[in-house]
């Protein structure tokens, strides 16, 4: 028995021996991945601190969060700078972020939201308040993580404060507006160009032409009017003659003299003179006019003076003189403003006026109604010529102001009506515009300077 005691004991302590040994070897084992663990701990802390550092470096907000329950799993420090509210703030109250969004935006995120977690992937651009009431405008880009079941597990996102770029978009919009704005004046300003160009050179023609016919039909005028005299006196000597016919003596002379008066078919001659001479005074007279209104349109008078008058004195006397063009057509109807006096070549403005109203007549076709108006605008006075005739056809309407452009039959219109008065409206440093839609009338307005000298 102690023999096996002794043996058993032996045993028992090269197993103690054996199980020391191993035991040394596993704590060696054991310190030694324990240094390793803590390397690798180290590492992982050291790691975490330079992904911390890089995040909190960063302008943008970087975060993650449970979408069930809004829990915030990180944010970095970005959340401070971008809303004004402390980091611990967000992560404390879960509906902060919501909270601090602009009204009128919210709804939109929280739909991003739903959307994100159905598509994987979103991007929203919108406002958020800080504390001392300034907004910011965010571009937010989301994406999604699941879990094995597939349910939204985590939304990780980046948010970029864009307010900065906003800004300069919406500053180049209105730079770009801007430009457009001053494009679209010089081209205005252009084509003003182009038309004074053509009044120029046209007008010069004008000018030597109605200086060459001034003279003829001046004395063809007074000629023929001395002429209508001498042709009724001729007419009332030869009915003298006639009844001295009935005491004339020689029969065979009297005989020659009826044959001739037949030959030459005197009763005709007799009714047709005076027509003749009239028709021929009226032609002259329309001649003159034509001249007068080339006159006007190359150097536009300059015998009239300026005057301060009333506009509507002038509309009232040029309405009586063109009375007769259209008392039979148009309903005249005048709504007036209080407008001042203005400096102005009274004459030629009220050939405007005419010549407005004489083609407001001609657009009539059988009734209708021309309406003046007048009222101020800053600085300005207009006066609107409207009428309810035929209208203007888009591709007339931007020649309308050329000078001999017509849309009327021969010896009805000469085309000069508008660019005469374009000139005048000119040379008082005022605009005339037109706006007609075919069939449904045309309102020609013109806006003067008060004083149209003082801007010389
Ligand atoms: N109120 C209007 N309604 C419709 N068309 C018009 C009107 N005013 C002008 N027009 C058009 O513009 C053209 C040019 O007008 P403008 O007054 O220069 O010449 P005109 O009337 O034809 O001849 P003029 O005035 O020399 O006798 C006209 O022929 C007509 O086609
Ligand atoms: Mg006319």
């Amino acid at each position: 028995n102690l023999i096996t005691l002794v043996v058993d004991n032996a045993r028992l302590h090269t197993e103690k021996q054996q199980r020391i040994e191993q035991l040394a070897t596993l704590n060696a084992r054991y310190i030694a991945s324990n240094e390793q663990l803590k390397v690798t701990h180290e590492r992982l802390i050291k790691s975490e601190k330079r992904l911390n550092d890089i995040l909190d470096s960063l302008d943008s907000v970087v975060w993650s969060m449970v979408p069930e329950t809004l829990e915030v799993l990180y944010l970095n420090q970005a959340a401070k700078d971008v809303s004004g509210r402390a980091v611990e703030d967000f992560i404390n109250d879960r509906q902060l972020w919501m909270s601090i969004i602009y009204p009128d935006d919210r709804a939109r995120v929280q739909n991003s939201l739903v959307e994100s977690i159905r598509t994987g992937m979103q991007k929203i651009t919108y406002r958020i308040v800080r504390p001392d009431g300034e907004l910011r405008w965010l571009f937010q880009h989301m994406h999604v993580v699941y879990d094995k079941a597939g349910k939204a597990e985590r939304i990780d996102g980046i948010t970029v404060d864009v307010t900065q770029h906003k800004f300069n978009e919406d500053l180049l919009k209105q730079r770009n507006e801007e430009l457009q704005l001053a494009l679209d004046k010089i081209q205005e300003v252009q084509s003003h160009l182009l038309q004074s160009e053509k009044m120029a050179s046209v007008g010069q023609l004008a000018a030597g032409v109605a200086h060459e016919i001034n003279n003829p039909i001046g004395y063809i005028n007074s000629n023929l009017t001395s002429l209508k005299g001498y042709v009724e006196d001729l007419l009332a000597l030869l009915a003298k003659y006639e009844q001295a016919e009935a005491v004339f003596a020689d029969a065979g002379r009297l005989a020659e003299i009826n044959a001739f008066k037949r030959q030459m078919d005197l009763a005709f001659v007799k009714s047709d003179v005076l027509d003749l001479l009239a028709e021929s005074h009226e032609g002259a007279f329309r001649v003159k006019k034509i001249v007068q209104d080339l006159k006007d349109f190359s150097h536009a008078g300059g015998e009239d003076d300026w005057q301060w008058v009333s506009l509507h004195a002038g509309l009232e006397s040029t309405l009586n003189i063109v009375n007769n063009e259209i008392k039979y057509k148009a309903h005249v109807v005048k709504e007036f403003g209080d407008i001042p006096e203005v400096r102005c070549l009274p004459h030629q403005l009220n050939q405007v006026f005419m010549n407005l109203l004489v083609n407001a007549a001609h657009a009539i076709d059988k009734e209708g109604t021309i309406t003046l108006r007048t009222g101020t605008e800053n600085d300005t006075v207009w006066v609107e010529v409207s009428d309810t005739g035929k209208g203007i056809m888009p591709e007339h309407l931007s020649k309308i102001f050329d000078p001999f452009f017509t849309t009327k039959p021969v010896g009805k219109g000469t085309g000069l009506g508008l660019s005469v008065s374009y000139s005048i409206i000119k040379k008082h440093n005022g605009e005339i515009k037109v706006d007609s839609r075919q069939g449904e009338g045309a309102t020609f307005r013109i806006i003067l300077p008060v004083d149209s000298s003082a801007e010389k």
